[in-house]
């Protein structure tokens, strides 16, 4: 049995860190590959977009997301992780319109009505909520008034209602912060921290969606 304190932290690192794209792979049997691909059309990117991504990871969403783009688009992606940041450096360092900065999403940056997009998948659920809390406020001033915040990540749903497959998922796999993620209501929260027109996407059966709010 897996020690609860031997779990993973949302703060990528090592080995898991190295192998994170295949662990994803193997972990959910393709099934995150085909999602991601859905989620990034369903994002309604715009050819000029201006994309700020919190916890890029190792840069796939990131290409996904080029697609988009045209040359006057851009992407700034923020990732802490050393061996995130190098994978990420392979995969899009050679783009001219993408930027790589080491920032914590956390804390204040400095971003002011920049950005008409601003993405975070499956980085929020890992935090304590008054930490998610400034994530959000950083995305609200960072985005241009009319811009949108989305957010991929878990939905709100009861565990004890769910099925084995997810139960097991949520014991073992995710961190520990991701329990509490899904009992709260974010709908709630991104409309009291400024964001109007919410929106949401479900995907896998609605255990999953992309929830966003306009500026
Ligand atoms: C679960 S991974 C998700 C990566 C990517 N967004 C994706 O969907 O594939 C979480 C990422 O957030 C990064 N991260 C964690 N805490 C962070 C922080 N405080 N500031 C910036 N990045 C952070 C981790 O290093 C890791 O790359």
């Amino acid at each position: 049995m897996v020690n609860r304190k031997e779990k993973p932290h949302i703060e990528t690192r090592g080995l898991a860190a190295r192998l994170y794209d295949c662990l994803i792979l193997l972990g959910t049997l393709g099934f995150y590959q085909i999602l991601i691909k859905r989620v990034v059309q369903d994002m309604s990117i715009n050819p000029e977009d201006s994309i700020l991504d919190f916890g890029a990871g190792t840069g796939k969403n990131d290409l996904l997301m080029l697609k988009y783009l045209s040359d006057d688009g851009s992407i700034t992606a923020l990732e802490i992780g050393k061996e995130m940041r190098k994978q990420f450096l392979k995969k899009c360092g050679r783009r001219k319109n993408v930027t790589l900065e080491n920032f914590r999403i956390e804390t204040p940056l400095p971003y002011s009505n920049r950005f008409d997009k601003v993405f975070i998948s499956f980085v929020i659920h890992g935090f304590e909520q008054v930490k998610r809390k400034k994530i959000i406020k950083n995305a609200f001033n960072a985005l241009k008034p009319g811009g949108r915040f989305l957010i991929f990540d878990w939905n709100e749903f009861d565990l004890k209602k769910s099925g084995p497959f997810i139960r097991l998922f949520m014991k073992f796999i995710e961190c520990d912060e991701a329990q509490d993620f899904i009992q709260r209501d974010f709908k709630e929260i991104l409309s009291s921290l400024g964001f109007k027109n919410i929106e949401e996407k479900l995907y896998a059966c609605g255990r999953i969606r992309l929830l966003s709010g306009e500026k």
